[in-house]
């Protein structure tokens, strides 16, 4: 029997021990943008480090940070003339609201059929689960014939803040050839994908106030500017009326696409009657001399993620609000960067923010785009294994997601990514009712499992 075969073997007599080890993973609500969850978020720490433990790897350490901690372990057995392998992943997850959406408990996973439900199944709790139960595999049967070194975040799902840092500071122990970093998703069920770029993201809170306290608006109304008409105001400039940015200088440094590239994008099977799908909206919008795919991969985009201002309970209220309030963010594509773009913002406001209220940009977190290289060795490992495993090559593409590990690793270490991963489209990810598809994830395990015998440096 060949190596690989083993470890297949051993995987597929484990499934339902691997899926109750994932559930066990997923009950714990570790919520990284809320406070609240301060001490779930421990708890993921330790589960990832038991698991570890359990895989036999050494220096394991729940290592902290400004924030959150990291896990790290790391097993070096294979030797110096042997590559290693840098597996990254992160154990937070996105707040599951609204709850009332959810058909279950987003922390008490179940299974339907082949789908499993459950707040970060896909996004990415049952990726670092694949990644832990294709290393198990193969140092249950044959052993391991690379290295492997562990760092696992609890911030990626807000930026990933003190990562940079954290990388920075141990560079050296992070050290390897490549990084596996299965956060990033695949086009369809019957495609899979290695994604070779990723957008960037600005998040900031744009805070409005007006009057001293909220006012009856029949006495008021027509003597101030409403706080939440200003916001408004200032929100719909963001957008000329052919979908761009107005922020001043915010194209300056948008990389230009190939002629080559243009045409990679016109290939892949995201066509406009995919987003319409996937969306379920009526009607697409966006630049329009741009392909939908290129819109989400190599364009950027700002976006309001919430607003809040005056009565927005049962019935009515005749009310002229005090104070208004916007959490915006932009996609951000090389060469644009982060800080960049909040001052662009705050030059946006200066100039055409309303002289009759007050505002105040807040900014709340970062990741930079990223881009990384197709010809590492590491691809060509991937790439191999998806094809063994799926029968047809994967597909490269630039995705509209962010991960902020991705260029702090290029930058503070020198290391470059491996960017794929097992979560579908349709598996509802930061939404309620997120999903896995568990075939898919099955064939994912056995694929990382190809790519660890794969790997050459
Ligand atoms: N795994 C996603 C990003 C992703 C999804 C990349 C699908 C490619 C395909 C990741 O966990 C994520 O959601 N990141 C956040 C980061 C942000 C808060 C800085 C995002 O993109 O919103
Ligand atoms: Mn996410």
């Amino acid at each position: 029997m060949t190596d690989p075969q083993r470890a297949l073997d051993y995987v597929h007599q484990n499934r339902g021990r691997f899926l109750a080890e994932l559930k066990s993973f997923v009950a714990i609500p570790s919520i990284s943008t809320n406070d609240d969850h301060k001490a779930d978020m421990r708890r993921g720490a330790e589960w990832v480090s038991g698991q570890l433990r359990a895989l036999g790897m050494e220096k394991i350490q729940i290592m902290p940070t400004g924030g959150h901690p990291v896990i790290y372990g790391e097993w070096l057995g294979a030797g110096a003339e042997a590559p290693t392998v840098l597996i990254y992943g992160h154990y937070d997850v996105q707040p599951p609201d609204p709850l009332e959406l959810w058909d279950n408990s987003p922390f008490d996973p179940v299974v339907h059929g082949d789908l499993l439900f459950g707040r970060g199944v896909s996004d990415m709790k049952g990726q670092v689960v694949a990644a832990l139960k294709a290393v198990e595999a193969v140092i249950s049967t044959t052993g391991l014939p690379v290295n492997v070194k562990w760092l696992i975040e609890g911030e990626e799902e807000i930026g990933s803040e003190h990562l940079g840092t954290f990388i920075k500071e141990h560079a050296e122990m992070l050290k390897a050839d490549v990084c596996l970093n299965p956060d990033a998703g695949m086009i369809g069920e019957e495609y899979p994908t290695i994604t070779y770029g990723l957008r960037g993201l600005a998040y900031m809170e744009l805070r409005v106030w007006g009057p001293s306290k909220d006012l009856h608006s029949g006495l008021f109304g027509g003597t101030v500017h409403n706080p939440a008409q200003a916001l408004i105001e200032m929100v719909a400039g963001m957008h000329d009326k052919n979908g761009r940015i107005t922020l001043p200088g915010f194209y300056k440094k948008v990389r230009k696409l190939s002629e080559r590239e243009h045409k990679e994008f016109g290939r892949l099977p995201t066509d406009k009657k995919f987003y319409l799908e996937q969306t379920g909206a009526p009607a697409l919008w966006g630049e329009p001399d741009f392909l939908p795919s290129e819109r989400v991969g190599a364009r950027p985009t700002l976006e309001v993620n919430g607003l809040l201002s005056g009565w927005t309970g049962q019935g009515s209220k005749t009310v002229l609000p005090a104070y208004a309030m916007a959490k915006i963010s932009c996609r951000l594509v090389p060469d644009q960067t982060t800080t960049e773009t909040f001052e662009q913002m705050k030059a946006y406001l200066e100039e055409k923010a309303p002289k009759d209220i007050r505002w105040e940009l807040i900014d709340l977190h970062n990741a930079e785009a990223a881009i990384t290289d197709v010809d590492n060795p590491g691809v060509l490992a991937m790439a191999d294994a998806l094809k063994t495993v799926w029968g047809k090559r994967p597909l490269f593409r630039r995705e509209g997601g962010s991960i902020g590990v991705v260029v702090q690793l290029q930058e503070y270490a020198g290391v470059e990514s491996v960017l794929t991963g097992f979560g579908l489209p349709e598996d509802n990810i930061h939404s309620p009712n997120e999903r896995m598809h568990l075939p898919t994830w099955h064939k994912g395990i056995d694929a990382l499992v190809h790519f660890l015998y794969n790997y050459k440096k």
